[in-house]
């Protein structure tokens, strides 16, 4: 063990991280190379009100013109491929080579601005204020660099702390109660470059600099956003961590900065409007910051998740929508209907072909019921008997439903094990398997007059013990209606891949912001899209559950 002088403060490392470099952030020359606003443009033709041009005939006709183009250019395919094989087969490859890229290349454009044309025609999402703005800047500002910690260093410096109160954020990242000796010693040890940040400022302008100040273009593996719900436009926001009771619309409650809760509120001025255009608008610079195979997953509730829907349509493209994931954030009711007791995380993929690769599939585990339903619902006694769970009596003999009462039998029945049965044949005839097997004085056969064998050796050439013997010596062959098959037990891997029916968790424990997010969401969105070193970006990132995570 070295000693408490001996340590030394360094950066985690992920061994297997094979992250690109990050540019230098905060360095004095960035700063004097002033950049001028940036101006991102949009397709306004594909957009929230679901409007179309049903009442003008024109529109029909023009709709009947784009299919007559279209059939003309599939028609035209059917009669140059032909043609195509007879010059190859007539060594005219020159020719033919001509013919193909007049398809690949002029008919695939034609046919391309086709489609597209008729897409305009598809009712879209309207909304004040997005035709009028077909363009929007954003100033292009450097990020200045304020505090550069070590994260070592922080938790070395918690671990010493006394811990007699909770500690929050901006603990972490040093703006309070830090000795200075420790702030100087310590904390402003980090190497150069970056591994996390903490950026202060609007997502919007926050996100241009990160795009043209540090050329982080195509970086970002995962985007996790929990922008405002888009409801409640009046409300006050919860500028400190410490106050959670934030009232709608109330003034008694604006703390102290009532320029910011101005300023909150004029962002919202054409409510629902104003806010579509919001979320567009960082939508658009979500998807320049993504890598080709990134993800990102926007949570929103039941108010807007058709909207949200549509707008990202709009913006990623409806073929990279991935999934929605429902995320249940409580359990409680009140009020007259059956009130929402979920959240939605909207998942889109920059191109959902490339994000496929870099997908991890994650497991949970499986509850009592869960595994009775999987078909886990054969009872092994100690002594070897078997039951069905529904034919097994209480400890007295009396009868029971433990089927549907599971805990109830594991509590009555500690020693029984429960297990599925999986079938032991399959299609094929093979020399070793398409054998009988004899077991518990019965012999059985695979199916051999049907081509069937055992998925195992039954016998083997050199006398060794066979696939089969193998299974029956473990006891794992369980004797279904008249035939053999495989004891699966509850216990061999009581997990399933997780769905997109997240209820496993509530909101946040002990919530410090009124809006805080159960870290585990994050979680399971990082898992599923990133690999160690892989950057992520929380756009709207509140009291800091991403980063926490
Ligand atoms: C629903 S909360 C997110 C809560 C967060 N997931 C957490 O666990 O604390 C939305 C957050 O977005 C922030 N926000 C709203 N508009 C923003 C903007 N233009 N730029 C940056 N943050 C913004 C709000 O201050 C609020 O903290």
């Amino acid at each position: 063990m070295p000693g408490k002088r001996d340590r030394k403060t360094g950066s985690y490392t992920h061994p297997e991280a094979s992250a690109l470099l990050r540019p230098e952030v905060g360095a004095q020359p960035q700063f004097k190379k002033k950049r001028p606003p940036v101006s991102y443009r949009y397709d306004s033709s594909l957009s929230p009100a679901l409007e179309w041009d049903g009442q003008n005939p024109a529109r029909e006709q023009a709709e009947q013109h784009i299919r007559g183009i279209l059939d003309a250019f599939a028609a035209g395919r059917g009669r140059l491929r032909p043609l195509i094989a007879e010059l190859r087969d007539a060594g005219q490859d020159r020719l033919a080579n001509e013919l193909e890229g007049l398809i690949e290349g002029d008919l695939a454009t034609g046919e391309k601005a086709a489609v597209a044309l008729e897409s305009l025609s598809t009712p879209f999402l309207n909304w004040s204020g997005k035709a009028e703005r077909l363009s929007f800047e954003v100033p292009t500002l450097p990020l200045f660099v304020h505090e550069r910690l070590s994260t070592k260093a922080i938790l070395q410096t918690l671990k010493g702390h006394k811990r007699d109160r909770q500690l929050d954020l901006f603990d972490l990242f040093g703006e309070r109660d830090m000795a200075l000796h420790e702030k100087l010693l310590k904390a402003y040890e980090h190497a150069n470059g970056w591994t996390n940040r903490l950026i202060l400022g609007d997502s919007l302008v926050v996100m241009s600099s990160l795009l043209h100040y540090e050329s982080m273009a195509g970086q970002v593996q995962m985007i996790y956003m929990d922008p405002p719900y888009g409801v409640k436009f009046g409300s006050n926001f919860q500028p400190f961590v410490r106050k959670r009771d934030v009232k709608h619309n109330d003034d008694e409650d604006m703390t102290r900065e009532p320029e910011m809760v101005k300023a909150y509120r004029d962002t919202w001025e054409l409510g629902l409007h104003s806010y579509l255009t919001y979320l567009r608008d960082r939508l658009l610079l979500c998807r320049e910051l993504l890598a080709p195979s990134g993800s990102i997953f926007v949570q929103i509730s039941d108010e807007n998740l058709h909207h949200v829907r549509e707008v990202m349509d709009e913006v990623f493209g409806g073929e990279n929508f991935v999934v929605l994931i429902l995320v249940k954030k409580t359990g409680g009711q009140k009020g007259g209907f059956i009130q929402p007791v979920n959240d939605y995380l909207v998942w889109y993929a920059r191109d959902k072909v490339l994000a496929q690769g870099s997908f991890v599939r994650l497991f949970e585990s499986m509850s009592l019921p869960d595994l009775i339903a999987e078909g886990f619902n054969i009872v092994e006694f100690p002594n070897g008997d078997e039951a069905r769970l529904a034919d097994v009596k209480g400890p007295n003999g009396d009868s029971r439903d433990y089927e549907h009462f599971p805990e109830l039998f594991v509590q009555e029945h500690p020693d029984c094990k429960l297990f599925a049965s999986n079938p032991l044949t399959s299609g094929g005839f093979r020399k070793n398997q398409s054998v009988k097997f004899e077991f518990k004085g019965r012999s059985f056969d695979p199916g051999i007059a049907r081509g069937n064998c055992w998925k195992h050796t039954a016998v083997t050439e050199d006398g060794r013990s066979s696939g089969m013997d193998r299974l029956a010596h473990a006891n794992r062959l369980f004797v279904g209606k008249n035939q053999l098959r495989f004891k699966r037990y509850s216990t061999d891997f009581p997990f399933k891949t997780i769905s997109n029916w997240w209820d496993s968790f509530g909101g946040a424990s002990n919530p410090l912001y009124v809006v805080q997010t159960n870290e585990q969401i994050v979680r399971r969105c990082l898992l599923m899209t990133t690999k160690p070193g892989d950057l992520i970006l929380d756009p709207t990132y509140g009291s800091g559950t991403s980063a926490y995570v």
